[in-house]
């Protein structure tokens, strides 16, 4: 019988390939956690495609909705949106870009092997994605979960252009800021006693983060996005006023503190 934890008609070779159950179908303490975490995204972003969902239903396009997961690394998170929403019904398409070819080739496979004929891979870095002709036109949700560094700033340069109606972000380490602040860290001592905001290496690092997701939130606010910045890990940009829709959503369950506050590392 398959733990509590499984939901009905959820694929165990899936959870198992996963290693989100153990080869013979049990979890453990290591696989329960995991599998936690996982739900607990999965919480965040199902309303999101709840929603694109029902707009997109009399999309001529039989793919519609289309999500993208940038970084998508072994693809748990397409995994599992596919398999507990899209797999039962007939529309929907989640495609998973990451610049590691044995990870894509491995998650073709997966999909192969489960018959999950909706989900797309492509051994693309974040920024090729955005002019690839492979990924269409019109992207309704856009993810980005621990995608390293600048790549959080590349999904949001993709969702931007592709007219993105939902933008779910993890942001993960972050360096470009806190390089800027190095180079002119004594001059800015010397001049203004702000940069005692950064005077100390962990507290540059911080900083930057902190400005960095400030910074992308407003480019976001800017394009019309309300956002929602949330405490443990993720901030969610969605719902472009003028798309319908109009509800927020978070994300998070980590253990690297805010994205805005502390910036990265945390895990979902
Ligand atoms: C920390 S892993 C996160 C994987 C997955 N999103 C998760 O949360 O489990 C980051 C992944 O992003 C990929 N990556 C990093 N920079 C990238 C870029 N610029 N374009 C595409 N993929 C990138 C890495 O190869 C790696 O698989």
């Amino acid at each position: 019988m398959s733990p509590p934890e499984i939901r009905p008609g959820q694929s165990v070779e899936l959870l198992k390939a996963l290693h989100l159950l153990t080869r013979d179908g049990k979890l453990n303490q290591d696989s329960r956690r995991k599998l936690k975490q996982v739900y607990h995204l999965y919480h965040f972003i199902e309303p999101l495609l709840q929603d694109a969902y029902a707009a997109s239903a009399n999309a001529a396009d039989a793919t519609a909705p289309v999500l993208v997961d940038h970084g998508a690394g072994k693809s748990y998170l397409g995994f599992i949106l596919y398999d507990l929403f899209l797999k039962t019904r007939p529309r929907g398409q989640v495609i998973g870009v990451e610049s590691r070819a044995e990870l894509v080739h491995s998650s073709r496979q997966l999909a192969a092997r489960l018959d999950f004929p909706r989900m797309q891979f492509f051994a693309h870095s974040v920024e090729e994605a955005i002019a690839s002709p492979a990924i269409p036109p019109r992207v309704d949700i856009v993810t980005a979960l621990h995608a390293c560094d600048t790549a959080t700033d590349d999904a949001i340069r993709f969702a931007l252009a592709r007219d993105a109606q939902s933008i779910v972000l993890v942001p993960c380490c972050q360096a470009e800021v806190a390089s800027a602040l190095r180079a002119r860290k004594a001059e800015a001592l010397a001049t203004t006693p702000l940069a005692e905001l950064w005077r100390h290496p962990l507290h540059t690092r911080e900083f930057a983060s902190h400005l960095t997701n400030v910074l992308r939130c407003l480019l976001l606010q800017a394009h019309g996005y309300q956002l929602t910045v949330t405490e443990l890990v993720g901030w969610v940009a969605k719902s472009r006023e003028g798309r319908g829709g109009g509800r927020s959503a978070a994300s998070g369950g980590g253990e690297g503190g805010s994205a805005v506050r502390g910036g990265g590392g945390g895990r979902v």
